[in-house]
């Protein structure tokens, strides 16, 4: 246990646990990295505390400074706790059909708070231009830019990876993640891979995202949407660059949502639309790799960020997605031949 001096000083250092149902299921061990128990509730203080340090360090950051950052939530509030610990302001541009659950914690956090309608990135008015505009304005604006600083990417290298190697011993088989600006499926499977080439790395991507078709084609292409948050790119970036990937996979909403209740009924775990997304992801990699491995992946945030949406019957049946499949039905898919064919190899 820590003494730490300011809330900055508990990110990281989370726990593992295991998914004893499908644990069970699958004759593997299904880990979670509980990056939920960070103080903003999700695995982004790790990106927001080394962004902020490695600037402070370089001197672009100064104090009176305002860190402005485009983000979809869960940057925002980890850019907000470490401001506040390093006596800086922090303003989130963030696109206003997200969780409304998100919005409040920056504003609860100290930040400042513009919500923008969401649209292509090509548009002007895209999240990520805006934050950038706003950023070039003012010299006391010191913009994150967390898809190409190198710092997010590296907070995993250097800390995520280490304790999970060490948790697990070195006996880890495969690692399993989705990616919103890649920093975390980038820093982990450096390490992993530095330490055994033997660790298989897979990417798990939701519908609405390209990096699958990228990984398959090289083309950033996307169909359908999905109701998950943070995750999913159509263009590359720095830190998915870093990214060692041997297999992708895309998995629609609907398994995502089997899983989450499945997990909530077997094991009382509340998990967040892209936690959910992992833990599909790794069901599927521990079906296809068979009994004895070990899993793991993460608990990106807290399951209750996303109880507007994924734990919401009417908002699901809004969005046509109140079909429900069985874990009897999504473990014969995702054993069945054909899933086979839609594992991806990817080139090194
Ligand atoms: C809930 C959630 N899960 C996963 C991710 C993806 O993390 P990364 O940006 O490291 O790829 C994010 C990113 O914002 C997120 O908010």
């Amino acid at each position: 246990m820590r003494v730490a001096q300011t809330q900055a000083g508990l990110i990281g250092q989370t726990d593992l646990v295991k998914i004893p149902s499908l644990s069970r299921l699958t004759g593997c061990d299904i880990y979670l990295k509980c990056e939920f128990q960070n103080p903003g509730g999700s695995v982004k203080d790790r990106a927001a505390l080394q962004m902020v340090t490695d600037a402070i360090d370089s001197g672009e950051l100064r104090p009176g400074m305002t860190i402005v950052e485009g983000t979809a939530g869960n940057t925002g509030i980890g850019l907000a706790i470490v401001a506040k610990a390093f006596g800086l302001e922090m303003l989130a541009v963030m696109p206003d059909d997200q969780a409304k659950e998100k919005e409040m914690m920056i504003a609860l956090h100290g930040g400042t708070l513009k919500t923008v309608p969401p649209c292509p990135f090509k548009d002007d008015n895209h999240f990520y231009h805006t934050a950038r505009r706003l950023a070039q304005e003012r010299p006391d604006y010191w913009w994150a830019n967390q898809f190409e600083n190198l710092s997010n990417y590296k907070a995993h290298y250097c800390h995520t990876g280490p304790e999970i190697w060490q948790q697990l011993g070195g006996k880890l088989d495969i690692f399993v993640s989705v990616a919103g600006t890649g920093g975390t499926i980038a820093g982990n499977s450096r390490y992993f891979k530095e330490q055994s080439d033997k660790v298989e790395v897979w990417s798990v991507d939701p519908d609405g995202s390209g990096i699958y078709a990228y990984l398959k084609t090289g083309e950033y292409q996307s169909q359908g949407s999905s109701i998950t948050e943070g995750i999913g790119i159509m263009r590359l970036v720095e830190n998915f660059k870093q990214a060692k990937i041997d297999y992708a996979i895309k998995l629609p909403d609907v398994d995502l949502i089997c899983i989450a209740r499945y997990v909530l009924q077997q094991d009382g775990m509340l998990l967040g639309s892209s936690t959910a997304l992992n833990v599909a992801g790794a069901l599927f990699a521990a079906l296809q790799r068979g009994p004895g491995k070990t899993l793991v992946t993460f608990a990106c945030d807290l399951g209750e960020r996303s109880a507007s949406k994924l734990y919401n019957q009417a908002y699901l049946e809004k969005k046509g997605l109140s079909v429900e499949k069985t874990i009897d039905e999504l473990v014969r898919e995702y054993q069945s031949g054909s899933a086979g064919e839609r594992i991806v190899s990817v080139n090194p």
